[in-house]
Order: structure tokens, then sequence, then C-alpha cells
């Protein structure tokens, strides 16, 4: 059993955290089109193996799977014209990877509306026990009626309702992955004994949207228990976050932006009795770096001049909430849309930016085609690390969610430029310190929910 609790060897904090955020072909939504693209890479494990490896040999954190239960276009047309439309099931490929790598974490995403807990606490326990203790899950809600109905639903339900059933959801998998002692499988031939007495017991648990007897028929993981990852910025994904989050996922623009929600987050685990150092707040950052800034800006606009109208509407429309934008003059401004049941945060962030640059529907596509949101820094090593830099250190960032425009080669340039700049000041790891991705964090688990006796 590896618990790397944190000891003298869990890194400081005052180095950042790197998420690799793989989405096949480079987040760019036009990125698949760009000649240097590995554009089959959605489908090909080779591919993912090859990120993987140069994430884990430039020291990354954590290689992290986004994951949508359907295809989230509300346009099968745009959909064709993407990459998106085709791409493994998260923990399945991470399952593959954990196999070929040994130190970098693995979190992927699964959905707290169209699975059920006992599945999940199984599926990231086997993942943890595979890795060596370096699995993670993300925790959403699902934001989309285009995945509702692959589960027989016309439409999501609503935001409140959603993290209702994930409040319950979290604590029956943190139950079950501690129905379970560390020391509970003895294998004792003679005895007969394969698990001590009393080494595992049912959780049985009763509440509004779950019962679930358990135990788990998988014995503790060598973290103990899986790392809890959160990607809501709402109200309500806030505190469930605050309550049982070790990182957060998060979009935002401005410094000023980041540093108000990394505040609130942090003040909120007070309230559940948690330190601040048991969160990492690990915002999305969309680089694309170049040698000059006139060599960055090119090869942005290279991406820039791919962009298919059809399929920067759609991701729009997504977005911003769901809402069909073919009717409005792309040319006009940002119409003033209802307030979505979707991912609230992020259309929040849609409406900010628009409103804050003035942008009219078209240059609000063209903007967030690459980072959807995320900061987009377009410069040279020194300028691309400043940023980081300043966000870090003004209490706006633990870390960052690294989103390549292209892969392989927004991921090659970033290890390549800009990791020796964050070194040289100091900002990042030489080496790994630890073997689990708790380890790497330096983080807590949070509290488990009481046991049941025997
Ligand atoms: C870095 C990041 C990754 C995300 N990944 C996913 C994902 O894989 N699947 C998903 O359905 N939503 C994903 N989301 C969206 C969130 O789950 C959530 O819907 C969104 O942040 C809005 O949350 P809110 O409704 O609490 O404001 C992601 C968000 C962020 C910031």
């Amino acid at each position: 059993m590896t618990h790397d609790t944190p000891t003298q060897d869990t890194p400081t904090q005052d180095t950042l955290r790197l998420g690799a955020f793989f989405y096949a072909t480079g987040h760019h939504v036009a990125g698949w089109r760009h000649p240097s693209s590995e554009a089959d890479g959605g489908l090909v494990l080779e591919r993912y193996i090859g990120w993987a490896r140069r994430a884990e040999a430039a020291k990354f954190d954590l290689v992290f799977l986004e994951d949508g239960t359907g295809i989230r276009d509300a346009s099968l047309r745009s959909s064709e014209r993407t990459a998106r439309s085709t791409h493994f099931e998260p923990v399945t490929l991470l399952s593959a990877l954990a196999a070929v790598t040994e130190r970098i974490g693995l979190v992927a995403t699964t959905s707290t509306s169209f699975n059920e807990p006992y599945n999940v606490a199984r599926r990231f326990a086997s993942l943890d026990h595979l890795s060596g203790g370096r699995a993670g899950w993300n925790l959403v809600t699902s934001a989309s009626d285009a995945e509702a109905a692959n589960f027989g639903n016309d439409g999501i339900a609503l935001h409140a309702d959603r993290y209702e059933r994930a409040e319950e959801f979290v604590d029956v998998v943190l139950g079950l992955w501690n129905t379970w002692d560390d020391d509970a499988v003895v294998i004792d031939r003679a005895s007969g004994q394969f698990s001590k007495p009393d080494g595992f017991r049912p959780l049985d648990h009763r509440g509004k949207h779950f019962a679930v007897r358990g135990p788990l028929n998988i014995s503790r993981t060598p973290q103990g228990q899986p790392v809890l990852v959160q990607a809501g910025s709402s109200g309500p994904g806030k505190d469930l976050a605050a309550r049982t989050a070790e990182i957060v996922f998060t979009a935002n623009q401005t410094l000023a932006e980041a540093v108000e929600f990394y505040g609130d987050l942090k003040e909120r685990m007070a309230g559940f009795g948690r330190g601040r150092e048991d969160l990492k707040v690990m915002p999305g950052l969309f680089p694309v770096v170049g040698r000059s800034e006139a060599e960055a800006r090119a090869k942005f606009e290279e991406l820039q001049a791919l962009i298919d109208p059809v399929v920067g509407l759609a991701l729009l429309e997504r977005m911003i909430g769901g809402f069909d934008l073919s009717g409005y003059d792309p040319d006009g401004p940002v119409p003033d849309l209802p307030e979505s049941n979707g991912a609230k945060s992020r259309q929040q962030l849609m409406f900010d930016l628009a409103r804050r640059e003035g942008l009219t529907l078209r240059q609000l596509y063209l903007r967030i085609a690459g980072a959807r949101g995320h900061a987009q820094i377009v410069g040279t090593p020194a300028q691309i690390a400043d940023e980081m830099e300043e966000r870090f250190r003004a209490g706006g960032a633990d870390g960052f969610n690294i989103m390549p425009a292209t892969l392989p080669g927004g991921l090659d340039d970033f290890i390549a430029l800009v990791l020796p700049e964050l070194r040289r000041r100091g900002l990042f790891r030489q080496d790994y310190e630890a073997r689990t991705l708790r380890g790497h964090l330096g983080s807590r688990p949070p509290a488990a929910p009481p046991r049941q006796e025997r």
C-alpha cells in the first residue's frame, strides 16, 4: 500500500502543478486540419501513448481526459466536420496508458448524471490498482441535452437537481472506496482466510437518489482512494468542490476572475473543515508559443484560418448554453439569451468576454475556437511564463491544465520552450518526488463518510 501521505519529500507549494489536458488532435477546433497534427489521434492508442510518454518525461503531474456521454453538437452536420465525434471512453484509455507509464497521474472524466456510483467506484478503484496509485476521477454532472437523450431523457435534469444527485453520488463512491481496510487481504492459504475477518464491510447507504449495500468488490486502492477532481464553477459546483475535491479545473479569462474564483473556493473549504492546501486550483491554459511573438502569432493565425464557420458557430452554441444561434446575424452583437440549465459558469464567461471585448457572434466563436473560454496566451516562452507566474503568485492558480492547440506539436512546443523557462525560475519540478498522483499534489484526501459496524 503506497499511501503518499504528505511527508518531507512532498512537493512544496512554491512550484506549479501541471496537467496535460489531451483532446484528440489538440484543443483548437480546427487542429485536426493542420498538417502537423495526428488527425486520427482519437482512435489510435499509439498516439496517446506517445503524448502521455512525452508528458511523463516532462514531469507533468497528470494526464487529463474530458468526456461526454454522447456527441454534444446540436446538429450532426457540424459533428461530421470535427474530430470530436469519435474518441475512446476515458477510463478504458487510461487503463491502457497505465501499463505504459509509471509516474504520471491519470485523471478521467465520468458523469454523475448518467452512471451509477457502484460502477464508478469500481472503475476508478481498478484504475488506481492498475496504475499503482495514480488514478483521479473528474466529476461532472453533464451539461447537454444531447447526452441526456442517450439515457431515455428529453433533456438534462435541472442544474440544482444534477448537483444534489452529485453530492450523494460522491458520498456513496467515497463510502464504497472505504469499505475495505488497508490490510484486509491476507491470503493465508494454511488457514484458508483470504481476507482478514471484518477486513471489509457493507456500506448500507440509503439516500434520496441511491440505495447501495456494498462492500465494494475490489480491495482498498494504493492511494487509499483515487483523487477526486471537479470541474464545476457555479455556486453548487464550488460547494461540492470545497467539500470533496483535491483538484479543481476551471476556466477564467482575466487575472481578476482567477483570483476571485480561487479566493472564493478556498474560503468555502474552511466551512467543511478542510485546509486550503488540500485542494489545487488548476485553470485551463491554451498556450501557442513561438521563439518570437511573430512566430507564435503566425502559428495561431494558421489555425484560425482553418476554422469552418459551421463548426465555429456550433462550438459557441454549446459553450453558451446549447442555444441555436443560426437565426442571428453572425456579424451582429451576441444576443441576450436565457440563463442556461447546462454549464452556467461557462455561459456567463462567454457573455462577459463578448461584452468586455465588444465582440460580434462571429468574433466570439473565432475568439473561443481554441481555448473554449479558458485563458489563451499566444507569445514567447517568457511571455507565457510571465502570465503563469503572475496568476500563481497572485493567488489565482496552484497550477494549470495545459491545453495544446494541436497534438503533438502544441505539446512539444510547450515542453521544449516554456518548461525550461519555468524551471529556470524555479517554478516547476526537475523530477518527480512521489509515485502517486496524491503524492505529486501533496494533498490529503477528503474525509470519508462514517463506517458501518458489521
Ligand atoms: C477544465 C474543464 C474540463 C471539463 N471537462 C468536462 C467534461 O469532460 N465533461 C463535461 O460534461 N463537462 C466538463 N466540464 C464542464 C463542467 O463539468 C461544468 O459543466 C462547467 O464547468 C459548468 O459548471 P457549473 O454549471 O457548475 O457552472 C469541464 C470544465 C472545465 C473547466
